[in-house]
């Protein structure tokens, strides 16, 4: 039986593909015990509680342990690597680790979680250079233009992404990025339910009333996160299920780029979708507010200081770059049918502003950039 081994179990995507991995009923996945690596003690017990004996938590200091990290590796025909993704050697010693099995077989495989604004402009400061990215015609060409990119300016998610690609393509490693838009929807872990961007930017406008913009162009494509979490879902099976593992038919190291966008929006026409949401419910306006709703053109220090722990080029990117994707690879070759679709992102801004009432939202910005 294949060993699986899955990181981020106890985040936002982790722990949504873990549940959904749980909860598949696929033959080629019933019966299967899944190992995840967490960072302490608690974890682990909430994890055993939850899920007996499906799962078996294992405890790690992190994506910084790379000896440990190869060596667990090693142990592994499939890794599923959604947890932080900005930690560039931690996730290379998982190609490492996987290495050491590709004479052996059967062929090992590396399921990467990645970002959109790897590919992102960053207009205020630089040239702009919108355009659409589609992963099936421009295969190939993407993972040079982030080479491009980061020879330029590094930036620790991309560096991390090629690290892992690139080692890949000459390990004989097989290794697949899923490269993620804004993901949205209350997730199914045991721990982070809530995504960055919209409760990020509900946080922005009700503390200040009135949206924020960095320019008039700047996109963001989504995903609802229980279909993205399903494509992780198609791909194991994939891998499991066809006698070829799926390579050669899943596009790996170079290639290896899938985009999981749905649908997409202008960074003004989310702040809008919030700024309809509170004063619907009546949170804006407030004594002192803007009594009508407003989008701002704000500095780029201040969305950064606020919003992105004082880093400029990740605002720069996230919030006022383009980064259109355009995802032909997951539904041509892994028949993925997302559910969830433009009226479920339009329910999001209210379903979020009642979370964020109810008491069920903190802060993880820090921890999705690697700063914690
Ligand atoms: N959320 C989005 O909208 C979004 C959009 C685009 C791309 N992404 C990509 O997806 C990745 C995961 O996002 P997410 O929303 O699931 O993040 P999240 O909810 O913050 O979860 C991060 C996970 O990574 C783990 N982690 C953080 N630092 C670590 C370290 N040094 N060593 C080991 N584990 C560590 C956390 O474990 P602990 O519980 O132990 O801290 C947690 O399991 C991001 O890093 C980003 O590259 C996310």
């Amino acid at each position: 039986m294949s060993k699986i081994l899955l990181t981020g179990a106890t985040g936002y995507v982790g722990g949504t593909v873990l549940a959904q991995l749980l909860q598949s009923p696929e033959p080629s996945l019933k019966g299967l015990t899944i190992d995840v690596l967490v960072r302490s003690e608690a974890q682990v017990q909430i994890l055993k509680d939850a899920y007996g004996t499906r799962v078996h938590p294992i405890q790690w200091e992190g994506l910084e342990d790379t000896a440990f990290i190869a060596d667990t590796a090693s142990q592994y025909d499939i890794i599923i690597n959604t947890g932080c993704a900005f930690i560039a050697p931690g996730a290379k010693a998982f190609v490492d680790g996987l290495a050491r099995r590709v004479s052996a077989g059967p062929a090992p495989w590396l399921l990467h979680i990645s970002g959109c604004t790897n590919l992102s402009d960053r207009p205020l400061t630089q040239t702009a250079q919108p355009r659409e990215w589609d992963d099936e015609s421009d295969s190939g060409t993407i993972f040079d233009f982030m080479q491009e990119l980061e020879e330029r300016e590094p930036y620790p998610q991309r560096t991390t992404e090629l690290g892992v690609l690139a080692a890949a393509a000459v390990s004989g490693v097989q290794a697949v990025s899923l490269s993620t838009p804004c993901i949205f929807g209350q997730g199914k872990g045991l721990f982070n339910q809530q995504g960055l961007v919209i409760p990020y930017i509900l946080r922005y406008i009700i503390h200040h009333g009135y949206g924020f913009k960095l320019n008039d162009t700047a996109n963001f494509d989504w995903v609802h996160v229980v279909d993205l979490a399903d494509l992780y879902v198609l791909l194991v099976r994939t891998i499991l299920e066809r006698p070829d593992r799926g390579v050669e038919f899943i596009p790996s190291g170079k290639k290896g780029i899938m985009f999981p966008a749905v649908g997409r929006a202008l960074m003004t026409e989310i702040n809008q979708r919030v700024l309809d949401a509170v004063f619907d419910a009546g949170v804006l306006p407030r004594e002192g507010t803007p009594q009508e709703k407003e989008i701002r053109e704000v500095s780029l220090k201040e969305i950064a200081d606020e919003l992105t722990v004082g880093r400029e080029d990740v605002a720069e990117r996230g919030w006022g770059g383009h980064k259109a994707m355009k995802g032909t690879l997951a539904p041509k070759l892994l028949g993925w049918e997302p559910k969830f679709l433009e009226g479920a992102w339009k329910q999001e801004f209210v379903d979020e502003l009642v979370a964020l009432k109810e008491g069920r939202r903190g802060v993880t910005m820090a921890s999705c950039i690697g700063a914690s």
